[in-house]
Formats: structure tokens, C-alpha cells, sequence
């Protein structure tokens, strides 16, 4: 390769990673890692693993064959599986040894090395695996956060080809970079969920679970609905971003909420409900100094996502909520309320009807998809019903993928 061409690459690789270090939340993170990183040597699939104890777990996967659109399920469904980290797997040999690896036919590895290729994915998917590159992801201190793969390198006529040195070279350079900054959104996300599970005091595992789900639901269902309502691609990604990690902290507000209200096995009496009501109120006074977009977005999400369409919801129009005595306004209305608000309060409450609450079973499928059709221009704003319904696949998938 000349010179400058290699200077041009380089300085395109830190360019990119000071975008990264921009994006919070880790899924959209990973998303951009594999696009950059398929990008750079022009492949047609890939796959990120992050490291769970002895484990990798199977985080991320892109695949222009299988997955030409943007919105399906499929990615919630095959990510459920996991590798150990040893010289079994080739992605496990990688984590084991941390040095990169190129295979040039994961269907003709001689029988020397220990590691095999597992045709599993293949075999469920009818997809043709064949040149695999693997690097490790690690971070400034030398610690594996997991391992990138890049499969199906192409050449200009769409043919799958070999990876170069060069390859090998920048993809692992920009892994290092890229590792640093999923470290980083890997944090974020676990100091969220702590402040989460600080706040609601409940079965940590139900409420990581919970918030895990709301925050799926919320930007698949914004995704859809910013498709069918022209948003462009950069802000439909810049909004995901944001709107994931705002949705996961709705209910951060019952922080501010007795201990006895929230574990009340029972029907709450109207005055208990008014103070439970209250969390709208403290989740927004917790983002009030706005400091970015994101708290912008947790503010919008905590103080109307009780919010009804068609305006009989909660805490309404509040001129200060500062005050002392607190006076709920008269509901905010239709496009009163912001979109992110209008998004949670759907995906909230399909998640409240479709699970166990300390104080009520489960509803069947049924009678929750009945209920939301019920509501449709009375709880719930009808577009965000529409794109609900209409990728209600992933939902599904979500749910499964979230489940305890
Ligand atoms: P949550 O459990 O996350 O429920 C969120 C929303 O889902 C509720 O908001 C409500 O709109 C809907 N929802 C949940 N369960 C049902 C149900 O059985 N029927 C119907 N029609 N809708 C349901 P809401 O009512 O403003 O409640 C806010 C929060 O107050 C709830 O969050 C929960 O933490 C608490 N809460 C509400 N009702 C009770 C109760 O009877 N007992 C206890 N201990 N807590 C309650
Ligand atoms: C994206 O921003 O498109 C990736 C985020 C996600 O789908 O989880
Ligand atoms: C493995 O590392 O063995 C899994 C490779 C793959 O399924 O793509
Ligand atoms: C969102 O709330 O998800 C997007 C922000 C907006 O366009 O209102
Ligand atoms: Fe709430
Ligand atoms: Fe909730």
C-alpha cells in the first residue's frame, strides 16, 4: 500500500474514535465498532463478544447477506449464546492468547491447531462463513474486554477474498482504540443500573431486567417510527443513543418514594398513589441542571411518561418543579407531550401488564396486545401504537432475550 494512503487510514481510524468516544450507550458503541471496523476491509459480516467472567457472550452481529435492513429481530435472537475462554472456539483461542488471527477457510483448518470452527450459525442461518479475521479486544491497561470478528472480506466484484497484512494491522489498531471506549460504555451502563436499582430497592434481578427491556422497546419502537416518519438515518442514531439509557432511567424518580409504598403487596390507597405520583417530579429534579443532551432526554422521560394522549395523565403542566407543594397541572396533550415521553409511556406499561409486579400476575398476551389497541388514541399516542404493532417480532425477541 503507498504511503499517504496508509497516512490517510490512520488518520481516518483516530478520527473515528474520537466519534466513539462521543456515543454512550454500549449498543449503539458496538453497532458503529463492527460498521467502522467492516468498513475498513470491506466485509460482509461481523461479530463482537465481550468477556462475562471465564465467558464471551455472542454481543453484537452484523450480516449485509442476511440482514439487509436495519430493523429485525433475528439480532435479539441469536444473542443469547456464549463461548468459553479457551482454545475450543476460534473466538475463545483469540481471548485465550490475545493476538489476532486470520483463517482463510474456517472450513479447511488444517488438523494441527487445537481451536475448530463451529458450524452452529451456519448450519441455523444457511449463511457461508468462510475467511474469518479475529482480534482481541484490549484495553490501555491490558485487559480483555472481548473480541471482534471480521468475516467475508470482499473485493470490488462482491467476491469473498483473503484479508492482507494490512488488514490485520489496522483492524487490530483501531480495536484498541475501540476497546477503550466500549470499557468506558460498559461502566456507564453499570453505574446506571446501581443508581436503578438504588432508586427501586426491589429484586435487583427484576428491575435490571425491567429497565433492560423498557430501554430495548423504547428505541426499536422510536426506530420504526422515525422511519415512518422520514427522520434521517444520523439522527435516528444519534436520538437511539440518547433515547436508551433516558428510558432505562424513567423511574429513577422512586428514589424519592417511601420504601413501605413501593413493596406494598396491595392496592395503594389515593394518598399513597399521590406520593408514588411524586417520581415523575423527582426523577426530572435529578436532571434539572442540564449538563447534555442525554439528561435533556432523562429529564423529558421522567416527567412525562405517566403523560396521557389524550390528557388525562400525570403530573401535567407544573410551572416550577421546585416548589415545595407540588400542584398537578392539567394533563399535557397529544404533541404536548415530547415524542420520548409519548415512546416510554407505552413501553412502560406493556412491560408493567406483560410481567409480575409485587402487586399483580402477569396478563395473558392477549389481553395486553387488547388493552393497547383499546387505548389507542386514549392512553397512548396511535403512531407509537402503529410502530409497536408493526415490529412487534422484535418486541417479542426483546422480551425473550430479557427474561429471567
Ligand atoms: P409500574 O408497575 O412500572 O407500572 C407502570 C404503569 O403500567 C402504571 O402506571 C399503569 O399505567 C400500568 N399498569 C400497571 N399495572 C396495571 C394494571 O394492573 N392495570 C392497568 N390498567 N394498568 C396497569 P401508574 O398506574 O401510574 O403506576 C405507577 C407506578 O405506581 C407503578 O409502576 C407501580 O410502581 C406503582 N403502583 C401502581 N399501582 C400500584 C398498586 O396497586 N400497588 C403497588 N404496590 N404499587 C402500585
Ligand atoms: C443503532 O444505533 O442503530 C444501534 C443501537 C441498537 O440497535 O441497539
Ligand atoms: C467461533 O469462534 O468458533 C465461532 C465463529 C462463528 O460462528 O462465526
Ligand atoms: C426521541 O425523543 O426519541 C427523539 C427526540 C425527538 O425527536 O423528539
Ligand atoms: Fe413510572
Ligand atoms: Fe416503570
Amino acid at each position: 500500500m503507498r504511503s499517504n494512503l496508509r497516512k490517510d487510514k490512520i488518520y481516518n481510524i483516530l478520527k473515528i474514535s474520537k466519534e466513539l468516544n462521543l456515543l454512550k450507550d454500549l449498543d449503539s458503541l458496538l453497532d458503529r465498532v463492527l460498521m467502522e471496523a467492516r468498513d475498513s476491509v470491506n466485509a460482509d459480516a461481523g461479530t463482537i463478544y465481550l468477556t462475562e467472567g471465564n465467558q464471551l457472550t455472542f454481543n453484537y452481529f452484523q450480516n449485509d447477506t442476511l440482514f439487509k435492513k436495519d430493523l429485525t429481530s433475528k439480532r435479539y435472537i441469536y444473542s443469547k449464546q456464549k463461548l468459553e475462554i479457551n482454545h475450543n472456539s476460534i473466538a475463545g483461542y483469540v481471548a485465550e492468547t490475545k493476538e489476532p488471527l486470520i483463517i482463510d477457510d474456517v472450513y479447511k483448518i488444517k488438523a494441527t491447531p487445537p481451536y475448530s470452527f463451529n458450524p452452529e450459525f451456519d448450519k441455523k442461518s444457511s449463511y457461508k462463513t468462510k475467511t474469518v479475521l479475529t482480534v482481541p479486544l484490549i484495553t490501555a491497561r491490558n485487559k480483555l474486554i472481548g473480541v471482534m470478528q471480521i468475516i467475508n472480506p470482499k473485493n470490488k466484484k462482491g467476491l469473498i477474498t483473503s484479508f492482507t497484512k494490512n488488514d490485520t494491522l489496522f483492524v487490530t489498531y483501531f480495536a484498541s482504540h475501540a476497546a477503550v471506549a466500549i470499557e468506558k460504555a460498559i461502566m456507564t451502563r453499570e453505574i446506571i443500573l446501581r443508581m436503578i436499582k438504588m432508586s427501586e430497592m426491589r429484586d435487583p434481578k427484576e428491575t435490571g431486567t425491567h429497565v433492560n427491556r423498557v430501554g430495548a422497546y423504547s428505541i426499536e419502537i422510536y426506530h420504526k417510527w422515525a422511519l415512518d416518519h422520514r427522520i434521517s438515518s444520523k439522527e435516528i442514531k444519534i436520538n437511539k443513543d440518547l433515547l436508551r439509557i433516558a428510558a432505562m432511567l424513567h423511574d429513577v424518580g422512586k428514589i424519592g418514594v417511601s420504601d413501605t409504598i413501593l413493596k406494598k403487596e396491595d392496592n395503594l390507597t389515593d394518598k399513597e398513589f399521590s406520593q408514588m405520583k411524586m417520581h415523575t417530579i423527582f426523577g426530572a429534579r435529578l436532571f434539572k441542571d442540564s449538563t447534555s443532551d442525554w439528561d435533556d432526554m432523562a429529564k423529558e422521560i421522567t416527567i412525562s411518561h405517566h403523560e396521557r394522549w389524550d390528557g388525562k395523565g400525570y403530573p401535567g403542566h407544573i410551572n416550577n418543579i421546585l416548589k415545595k407543594n407540588i400542584v398537578f397541572g392539567p394533563g399535557k396533550k397529544e404533541e404536548e407531550i415530547p415524542l420520548s415521553g409519548r415512546i416510554v409511556a407505552l413501553a412502560d406499561v406493556y412491560d408493567a401488564l406483560t410481567s409480575s409486579r409485587i402487586y399483580k400476575q402477569p396478563w395473558s398476551e392477549q389481553g395486553v396486545k387488547d388493552y393497547i389497541e383499546k387505548e389507542r388514541g386514549a392512553h397512548f399516542d396511535p403512531s407509537v401504537v402503529d410502530a409497536f404493532f408493526s415490529i412487534y417480532d422484535i418486541i417479542k425477541a426483546i422480551q425473550e432475550k430479557y427474561s429471567y
